[in-house]
């Protein structure tokens, strides 16, 4: 059967293309009453429906939102909701889709999820090159703030809620949770060392919830129509739907909002309409930059966090890349690296260092002149960062940063290393030549 999308996220700017994220539309559409319902419950069965749900983090670890607000070390206040609105996941569009084409949604979600924690202040943390979302939200976030829905004594609730938003300044770092709660108290955006952790001490030192933009979009439904309803979507421990990001090689690259549990062929195929001119996939990326990457033969594997999790592989962002015949898995690798090598913040020595030298080792692979060392090479510096070559999930560092620039690594290992070593061999240049980039800084100052 062709997949079709389930559309519950995406349903008001599909029903309302030209004027979905104004209030006009949302009021007309059903917007904010289930904050009315959520507030005539209390916070703690609010809470209980999301974990019902089963809803697990959009944002990229999975984690389970219920259990995660559960941390919050009870009778300690004030306490806020941070969304995480930085999405810097390389090919990750759909955040700025939703707060872009439907703020109030978000901020409907915003309000009963801060109303769940026992908050009463919430940030959204929206990312510097983000201009017109930005302006958006600042626009829904007045006029909620005119019809009621935050402000003071909520809908007569005696509940009260602002929401601060904040611009950050376009790093992909200040996307991790304890940098983006740094980048907000003013500082530079560096990782925190945990314990401890954010739930127990985060922004300000207080007790905080750091969402992502799609988990506190999908609040509003999983209340409106209960958690065990909305835990029948889905499959597995992973329920619901997903806003996919699709890239690369297909012919209708977008955002699809589908079941979870439907297979990465359905996706590329029905929805993305097959890959460019008729060709094949050679190998995907299955959950942003950060991944591991999957080669033709894992196209039906199930969107299933777990599923896809038993091959050292995540859903992440939930951006999926697709890469033809024709794409050169070297370049794609080096491009990756050279993207977290100039993302790195420096706090940690594995990561400042190592990234930089995967860059430049790759690079030189790249323009014919590697050396038939360099991909074992690559793989010890790779298990300097992430022991056991585990990327993204085991780590010398404070985040995961580094280990995201070994995914890229592992993969060529895993799926191209007869080509990458044959690649490694001297060409006759460079051997007349001696190491044409010694000398240029591009031997990175290894095996001299
Ligand atoms: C380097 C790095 C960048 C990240 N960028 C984002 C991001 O842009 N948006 C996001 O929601 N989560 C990002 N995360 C994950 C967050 O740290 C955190 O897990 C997430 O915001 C939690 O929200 P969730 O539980 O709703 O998924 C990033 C993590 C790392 C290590």
């Amino acid at each position: 059967m062709t997949l079709q999308e389930t559309r519950l996220l995406t349903k008001r700017m599909n029903d309302r293309p030209a004027d979905s994220w104004t209030m006009e539309a949302a009021l007309a559409t059903g917007a904010y009453e289930t904050l009315r319902t959520a507030l005539r419950m209390k916070p703690a069965d609010v809470q209980e429906e999301v974990k019902t749900s089963g809803l697990r983090g959009r944002g990229g670890a999975g984690f389970p939102t219920g259990t995660k607000w559960s941390f919050l070390p009870a009778g300690l206040y004030p306490r806020y909701l941070v969304v995480n609105a930085d999405e810097g996941e390389p090919s990750t569009f759909k955040d700025r889709e939703l707060m872009e084409r439907d703020p109030h949604q978000l901020i409907e979600g915003v309000a009963i999820s801060a109303y769940a924690i026992e908050s009463n202040t919430a940030f959204i943390y929206v990312r510097g090159e983000m201009a017109h979302a930005h302006d958006v939200l600042e626009r829904a976030l007045a006029d909620a703030r005119a019809q009621g829905f935050l402000g003071q004594n909520i809908l007569g609730s005696g509940y009260d809620l602002d929401i601060v938003l904040h611009r950050g300044a376009g790093a992909y770092i200040c996307g991790e949770e304890t940098a983006l709660l740094e980048s907000l108290e003013g500082r530079r955006g560096m990782p925190r060392i945990r314990p401890p952790f954010p739930a127990i001490a985060g922004l300000y030192a207080k007790p905080t919830v750091v969402n992502n933009v799609e988990t506190m979009a999908t609040v509003p439904h999983i209340v409106g129509m209960g958690g065990a309803e909305y835990a029948k979507l889905g499959v597995n421990r992973s329920t619901g739907t997903r806003i996919f990001s699709l890239s690369g090689h297909v012919n209708r690259p977008g955002n699809y909002e589908v079941e979870l549990g439907a297979t990465f062929r359905d996706l590329i195929d029905d929805l993305g309409g097959g890959v460019t001119n008729g060709g094949t996939v050679k190998f995907f990326i299955p959950g942003g930059a950060s991944s591991q990457w999957l080669v033709n033969e894992h196209l039906d594997v199930p969107l299933d966090m777990d599923e896809v999790g038993k091959l050292g592989v995540m859903l992440g962002s939930g951006a999926v890349m697709v890469f033809d015949q024709d794409t050169d898995p070297l370049a794609v690798a080096w491009r990756l690296v050279k993207f977290f090598a100039h993302e790195s913040c420096g706090k940690c020595t594995p990561c400042r260092e190592g990234t930089g030298w995967e860059e430049k080792i790759l690079y030189r692979i790249l323009h014919g002149q590697g050396r038939p060392s360099d991909l074992d090479l690559l793989l010890d510096i790779g298990d300097n960062i992430s022991p056991g070559l585990n990327a993204p999930f085991s780590q010398t560092t404070i985040c995961p940063l580094g280990p995201s620039s070994v995914s890229p690594i592992v993969s060529l290992n895993k799926y191209f290393r007869d080509d990458i070593i044959a690649r490694c061999t001297p060409s006759l240049v460079t051997m007349l030549t001696g190491n044409g980039l010694a000398g240029n800084g591009l031997d990175g100052g290894l095996h001299r």
